[in-house]
């Protein structure tokens, strides 16, 4: 349970723990604590089938077989291994990829450096909800392209996208498809096998997770993909990610996939009432929603009040409040997002808007509280930038 102040409500950022996931946890980093590679003992078979238990709960979450969960330090990892292995295992195939202008860093800077090792690239655009148009995905894919990868949900303006659509696309053209699903495993349903996913990477600290633990889900079969791996030595995880698991890790990773298994629906239920009640509140005091308002993940509300500069707006209410003002992996540079760049909103627009993140332990009387100590700010700023002249 986090600290009650100021109220965080940046949950795409990172997650606090789930006291459940904590629990399961304590025991293998003490006296659980083996090695699951050196099962001759029963210090490592226990760690050992810990681990696998943990796969098969991961599994469950996102509709796959545990021997299609290969672990990894987290969703960057996961989108270097997916991006970086397949390009280079599949070189015969081709030297194209196809992503586009809104994915996460972690896609974005392996699509660069990709480029930078004469690889050819397609960032295919978005409209102003974020959305690609899979028309514009099918005419980018070429003979020689080797694999999409387009995100599952985007962590600034929570857009869905349509993954099963586009998974279709991918397989009708004989492409390999790879979603980052970092935003979206744990808070909506996700089944590989129907939405046609080969590769798909997701973090467990997004989801109540510990940090420094993630997933990259590899297809098996029909097609089975198999790309290179990125980290050598000692052929852990079926030779695709080599070094000791992290065990503690792990089993958190388990418990959390089978406690979203279970409370996810209702989460979302609750997340949509009270994210509906902030966009009501904003639209009262000037302020609009960045984004679809359909096909959006429940607990995200990216939004901005004209003529007012976000980082003034967090700055007052940080003490009451933790908020963001766009992806936590730029917030120490002055860019604007690239996100609402690329969805057509300009610079102005994008130093204008805050992101909130509602997570689990966050109550009504949060939300109220939030409400108003946002709209405070906003027409104290108001009343401040009014020039007495004009
Ligand atoms: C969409 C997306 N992809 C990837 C990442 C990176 O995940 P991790 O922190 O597990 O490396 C994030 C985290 O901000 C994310 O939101």
């Amino acid at each position: 349970m986090p600290r009650a102040t100021p109220i965080y409500l940046d949950h795409h950022a990172t997650t606090p723990v789930d006291g459940r996931v904590f629990d399961a946890m304590r025991p293998y980093m003490t006296e659980k604590f083996g090695n699951p590679s050196s099962i001759d003992h029963p210090y490592g078979a226990e760690a050992s089938s810990a681990v696998e238990h943990a796969r098969g709960r991961i599994a469950e979450l996102i509709g796959s077989k545990s021997s299609e969960v290969v672990f990894t330090s987290g969703a960057t990892e996961s989108n270097n291994m997916a991006l970086i292995g397949t390009m280079e295992k599949y070189e015969d195939r081709g030297d194209h990829l196809v992503t586009c202008t809104t994915e996460h860093k972690a896609v974005l800077d392996v699509a660069r450096h990709l480029e930078e090792r004469g690889k050819r690239v397609t960032y295919v655009p978005v409209n102003d909800r974020g959305e690609i148009n899979m028309r514009d995905l099918g005419a980018a894919i070429t003979d020689s392209t080797v694999m999409i990868s387009i995100m599952a949900a985007n962590n600034e303006v929570g857009t869905i996208a349509d993954v099963e659509g586009i998974g279709r696309i991918a397989h009708e053209r004989d492409v390999i498809f790879h979603t980052d699903a970092a935003q979206a495993v744990g808070h909506i349903p996700i089944d590989v096998g129907r939405m046609n996913v080969d590769l798909m990477s997701f973090s467990a600290h997004k989801m109540y997770g510990p940090k420094g633990i993630g997933g990259l889900y590899v297809r098996g079969i029909k097609p089975r993909i198999r790309p290179d791996p990125i980290i050598r030595g000692g052929g852990h995880e079926r030779n695709m990610r080599s070094g000791t698991l992290n065990v503690p890790g792990i089993v958190g990773f388990g418990r959390a996939a089978e406690i979203a298994m279970s409370e996810m629906a209702g989460e979302e239920k609750r997340f949509r009432g009270w994210s509906g009640m902030i966009t009501d509140a904003f639209a009262k005091a000037g302020g609009r929603v960045n984004g679809p308002l359909k096909n959006r993940l429940a607990h995200n509300i990216s939004a901005y009040f004209p003529g007012i500069e976000s980082k003034a707006i967090i700055n007052m209410v940080s003490d009451r409040i933790a908020i963001s003002a766009g992806s936590a992996c730029t917030t120490q540079t002055v860019e604007p997002s690239h996100v609402l760049l690329a969805m057509g909103l300009g610079e102005e627009r994008s130093h204008q808007s805050i992101r909130i993140g509602l997570g689990r332990y966050n109550t009504e009387g949060d939300i109220r509280a939030a409400i108003e100590a946002i709209i405070t700010a906003v027409n104290r700023l108001k009343s401040i930038s009014v020039c007495p002249d004009s």
